[in-house]
């Protein structure tokens, strides 16, 4: 796949699935400006991994719609322009029905949603806002989750948060088609990252690999490769697609 001279966003690329994007993306050819939100150790790190030249990280907490507006303004900037951008950024913690208290079952839901789910809105927003000005073919893509067909027991507003994230795709690819800008999701089963190490190590972590036929769960880079595969211009039809990369663990 070759990507020479595209120019990439990719929201939360300092760890996990969107740093494994970001350096599938620079060794295809591309600029890519990760974002994050604390860690930039982190992010300095993964500028690091990224070969080639011009790549750079812009801290913004995606759940504040201002910091957005001028996180997309600061890097149509800084790369003249954006032509594809992933919407990765997420959290995922737990908050079970039985163990949470009203308030902090009000607390996980706003910062749940705010992130995954407004966060990637806004952010889609103003990048297509962007686009449209360009002129030019543009993608917009999101890192969406099995858990949005198979539900998220304990994690509740996660598994809203990408049920909302597939309207959002599908709706944009029908709104973004005539001006050029496809629109699509992978949905990851479970991936060896941080923010899944709390359930992979604890004692239902055997269980959750024996889901998939594979027996083991995915790795970052196996979700990166078929980001990249939806931001090649071959598969431009495919538009408004939510592509299942869960190992067989959950058919739909
Ligand atoms: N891992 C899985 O099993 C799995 C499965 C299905 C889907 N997914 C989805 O894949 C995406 C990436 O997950 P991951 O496993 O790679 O996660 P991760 O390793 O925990 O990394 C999360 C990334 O998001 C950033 N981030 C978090 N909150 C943010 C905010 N408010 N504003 C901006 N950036 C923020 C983090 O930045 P800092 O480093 O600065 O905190 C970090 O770069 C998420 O959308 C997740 O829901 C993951």
């Amino acid at each position: 796949m070759d990507f020479t001279g595209k120019r990439v966003l990719i929201t939360g690329g300092s760890r996990g699935i969107g740093r494994a994007a970001a350096v599938a993306f620079a060794r295809a050819g591309a600029r890519v400006a990760i974002n994050f939100h604390s860690n930039k150790e982190a992010a300095e790190e993964a500028i690091k991994a990224m070969p080639g030249n011009g790549h750079f990280a812009v801290r913004a907490d995606i759940s504040k719609p201002d910091a957005v507006f001028r996180m997309v303004g600061a890097v149509a900037e800084e790369l003249g322009g954006i032509d594809i951008l992933v919407n990765n950024a997420g959290v995922f913690f737990p908050h079970p029905v039985a163990q949470s208290d009203y308030a902090a079952w009000q607390e996980s839901w706003s910062q749940t949603i705010g992130i995954n789910l407004m966060g990637a809105a806004h952010t889609s927003y103003c990048v297509a806002r962007q686009m449209m000005g360009q002129g030019m073919p543009g993608k917009i893509l999101f890192v969406s989750s099995r858990g949005a067909f198979r539900g998220e027991p304990e994690h509740t507003a996660y598994g809203a948060s990408k049920a909302g994230m597939n309207a959002l795709a599908q709706s944009l690819a029908q709104e973004l088609a005539p001006y050029h800008i496809f629109v699509g999701a992978v949905a990851p089963g479970f991936v060896e990252t941080d923010m899944a190490a709390h359930v992979l190590d604890g004692e239902g972590g055997a269980a959750v690999k024996a889901q998939s036929p594979t027996g083991r769960v995915a790795r970052p880079e196996e979700i990166a490769h078929c980001i990249l595969f939806l931001a090649t211009e071959g598969a431009a039809y495919a538009t408004g697609c939510i592509l299942d990369v869960n190992g067989a663990s959950y058919l739909r």
